[in-house]
């Protein structure tokens, strides 16, 4: 082709980028690659190896060593020896060694870049451009944390040992977004970097040598599923961090229920993509290429459900079709290729498996005439329109380069399809009225929302999920504190025997119609005449209510005397209860300073009945202890009243052109098993910080003295508290646990009792994998204001939402 005529048709040549170092390194190590432990390479000791290949063309790259428990208790043990110096270094110190890992991935990063991409299959403009940068940021911003730490989080401890295992789409930057926080907030870490690409991770581990750092802090183990099992089982790792499908993420939270091991998950997603009909469509156009093309649509936050505005579906259709059909696909290390490789043989079928899936369900698919290369796993860009919101494809994360596409007409209607669904990780939404944007943004289910831009990440702002995407955040200060307990918390004693015992005073019987509503007073200074004090209902959507059951249980002093009768909560009680806290708007619009007020008023109206309810407390707890309860309490409602409007968030400043709002949101309805120990400071210790930022609550409340449950209904219904905001169900704690912790619309649970409640909690949240909040069994002084309140409760009760907002033309 002359020169003129390459001129007219403007045809790309083939670029390839020089994969010669990244060759000569798999040379060094005899294109065999064995774990790195104690800061050293080491055989695996069952001696099993598996392939790891290039997706592009399907051949060999290396042997890599398959981890077996053996190996994974090595490097925890190795992990376990390095974790006590590492810890002890200075922050600066720490910050150091960031600093020289961050300095190495920069003069490293041309063969990190290819070798990823000869790995994972990802075009080498992606390794090269955004991969491989945003490692060195990530290592370069925990620099600064590092040095920090002591001043910003004095009252933290490192958790110890973290077992980190993550996926194959972003090898190395999953292991930075890992890694760098881990080792700056003072913990030693053994990674398990996924089996499809595991090289990156190793070049790491050279470069961990390089830069000095002590022997046995990062510790890299490769292998498939098998290995990360051995890793989540694993007595002495203190906390997993895992990054991968949701599937496996259940799994993972069901295997450490019954451990106290910190557990955070970056889960799948189903990203609207959200368009608007005043959005500028040419940018629209070419944010969608980089929501659901970038990485092959192999992204845990890709834009893959397209929803349109009427007005604009057909127009925007055309042009996205216009735009696939320039999209480049082809060998991921020619520098102007748009789509490389899928992963694996395995993807690539289930890929095409869904989209067949897809069709059968009505949807239309197009592709654009491209030829794909005759080796590898290749999968040509695909847009399916016609979707209906329930197929599968709508619903399900395809992991591929298809986008399903869906139309709405109102703002309103785009939420309710873009929440449709059982992720909640990421969103884009398009239009040039900021109002509109913001507007749908803050209505959002997702940790991430992008306004007018699409698949921005920076260490600086937390990257994570709601609901069935998981828990926890990367990046930012709140992905600091998934690496660090409260010191205190940490060494805290397990819960003594005699208060688990407490439950035993609590015995059965059928309620008799004649005592319902009595309210008999001055009768517990009489042991002889064991009278009913009084009786209490259970208390749902701001009125009280008789349980289903029909139950009550007798509650009894310490001295064996009856004290009065709770009602006996079962299943559908805690099923209206959630229904009533879901209708319970008034409190989850309310604005700050609104919630505020209700909690003043709350402790205004205990304040005022101080006497009566001591008086009452101390037959289960000792008059000393009675009176300091409710005095704490006034000030627990107090100090909750005064963070409702101060527990905010923060502006990022990534370096791009943009904001990112970090907003702190409720996490939705609360279901709170309450302390026994200390019946009314402990219940108000942890429904307070929950309704104070807007959470609707269910909350089961000690059984050792369940009748609070009568003095808070006055105390809640002269305050102006919303009806439903917030729900009290006595009962056994253990059975109202279960129905709480499997409901469907519950989206968090604490538990604060022995250790086998928080073990139950865990293991029976997994269906749709609630936040769980637990003490782990372990004692929490209720009468310390510095344990037992603030902004460890609070952290617990939000989640972060990042919003971002680009400025300028
Ligand atoms: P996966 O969840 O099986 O793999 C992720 C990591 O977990 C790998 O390191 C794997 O070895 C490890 N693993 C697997 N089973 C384990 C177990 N029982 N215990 C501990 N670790 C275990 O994901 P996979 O099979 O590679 O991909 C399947 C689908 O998962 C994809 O099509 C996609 O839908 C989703 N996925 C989502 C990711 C995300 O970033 N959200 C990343 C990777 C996959």
């Amino acid at each position: 082709m002359s020169i003129a005529e390459k001129f007219v048709s403007m045809e790309y040549g083939p670029a390839p980028e020089d994969s010669k170092d990244a060759v000569a390194w798999l040379g060094r190590h005899g294109h065999r690659l064995q774990h790195f432990i104690g800061g050293a390479w080491q055989a695996p000791a069952a001696g099993e190896y598996f392939d790891t290949v290039d997706p592009s063309n399907g051949e060999k790259l290396a042997s890599v060593a398959q981890g077996s428990a053996a190996d994974v208790d090595a490097a925890v043990k190795a992990a376990q020896a390095a974790s006590i110096g590492w810890r002890s270094l200075t922050p600066h110190a720490r910050a150091r060694y960031l600093y020289a890992i961050a300095r190495l991935v920069q003069k490293h990063s041309r063969v990190l870049a290819v070798l990823e991409t000869m790995d994972n299959g990802k075009p080498i403009r992606e390794s090269r451009d955004i991969d491989i940068p945003l490692v060195a940021r990530h290592f370069y911003h925990h620099a600064g944390w590092a040095q920090l730490l002591d001043q910003e989080f004095p009252e933290y401890v490192p958790c110890g040992v973290i077992g980190q295992i993550i996926p194959w789409n972003f090898p190395l930057l999953m292991l930075a977004w890992k890694i760098a926080p881990a080792l700056a907030t003072g913990n030693s870490v053994v990674l398990k970097p996924a089996e499809f690409t595991p090289l990156t991770a190793l070049v790491f581990a050279e470069i961990c040598q390089e830069a000095g750092l002590p022997a046995g802090v990062v510790n890299i183990v490769t292998g498939d599923g098998r290995t990360g099992e051995a890793l989540v089982k694993h007595p002495d790792v203190n906390k997993i961090a895992f990054t991968g499908s949701t599937e496996v993420g259940r799994s993972i939270r069901a295997a450490t229920a019954t451990s106290d091991k910190k557990l955070s998950l970056e889960l799948g997603g189903k990203s609207p993509f959200i368009v608007f009909e005043d959005a500028d469509l040419d940018s629209t156009v070419e944010g969608l290429v980089d929501g659901i093309w970038l990485n092959q649509g192999q992204v845990c936050c890709a834009g893959s459900r397209l929803l349109m505005q009427e007005s604009i579906a057909e127009a925007l259709i055309s042009k996205i079709q216009d735009r696939m059909s320039t999209l480049r696909i082809g060998a991921p290390l020619d520098k102007a290729i748009d789509i490389g490789a899928i992963v694996a043989q395995v993807q690539l079928d289930r890929i095409r498996k869904l989209v067949d899936q897809g069709v059968a369900d009505g949807a239309t698919c197009w592709q654009p005439q491209v030829a794909l290369p005759a080796r590898g796993f290749y999968y040509p860009p695909t847009l399916l329109s016609n979707v209906h919101p329930t197929s599968i494809v709508a619903q399900q994360e395809i992991f591929g380069p298809v986008l399903a596409a869906m139309t709405f007409r109102t703002p309103a209607e785009a939420v309710e399809l873009a929440n449709n669904t059982v992720y909640g990780l990421a969103a884009c939404v398009w239009s040039e009225s900021i109002n509109v944007a913001l507007h749908v943004a803050a209505q959002l289910k997702a940790g991430v929302v992008w306004v007018n831009s699409t698949n921005l990440f920076d260490a600086s702002c937390g990257f994570g999920g709601y609901r069935e995407s998981g828990y926890g955040r990367e990046g930012g200060r709140e992905g600091l504190l998934e690496y660090m307990e409260p010191a205190w918390f940490k060494s805290a004693p397990a819960l003594p025997a005699e208060v688990s015992g407490v439950r035993s005073q609590v015995s059965g019987k059928p309620e008799s119609p004649n005592n319902l509503g009595d309210e008999l007073d001055g009768s517990d200074n009489m042991p002889s005449l064991p009278t009913i004090d009084h009786t209490v209902k259970l208390y749902i959507g701001g009125k009280q209510a008789r349980p289903d059951s029909g139950y009550s249980l007798e509650v009894r002093a310490a001295d064996g005397r009856l004290l009065g009768e709770a009602p006996l909560g079962n299943r559908k009680d805690i099923r209206n209860a959630v229904e009533a806290a879901h209708k319970a708007t008034a409190w989850t619009k309310a604005t700050a300073h609104n919630r505020a007020q209700v909690l003043y008023y709350c402790a205004e109206n205990l304040s005022q009945r101080h006497d009566e309810i001591a008086h009452r407390l101390s037959a289960i707890v000792g008059e000393k202890q009675a009176a300091a309860e409710v005095d704490l309490s006034i000030q627990r409602i107090f100090s909750y009243a005064a963070w409702a409007d101060k527990f905010d968030g923060a502006v990022h400043n990534p370096p791009f052109r943009n904001v990112a709002i970090a907003m702190n949101e409720a996490v939705g309805t609360i279901g709170i098993i309450c302390p026994h120990e200390a019946p009314l400071l402990g219940f108000l210790s942890v429904v307070m910080p929950a309704l104070a930022v807007g959470n609707t609550v269910i909350a089961v409340p000690s059984e050792a003295y369940p009748l609070i449950a009568g003095d808070l209904y006055q105390v809640f219904d002269t305050s102006d508290l919303p009806g439903g905001a917030l729900n009290i169900v006595t009962g056994y704690a253990s059975q109202l646990l279960k129905t709480l912790a499997e409901h469907d619309d519950v989206d968090a649970i604490w538990c604060f009792g022995d250790a086998a409640s928080a073990a139950g909690a865990k293991a029976m949240s997994v269906g749709n994998l609630k936040q769980v909040f637990t003490n782990e069994g372990r004692a929490i002084d209720w009468f310390n204001p510095k344990l037992a309140e603030g902004r460890w409760f609070l952290e617990h009760a939000t989640q972060v939402k990042n919003i971002w907002v680009p400025y300028g033309e």
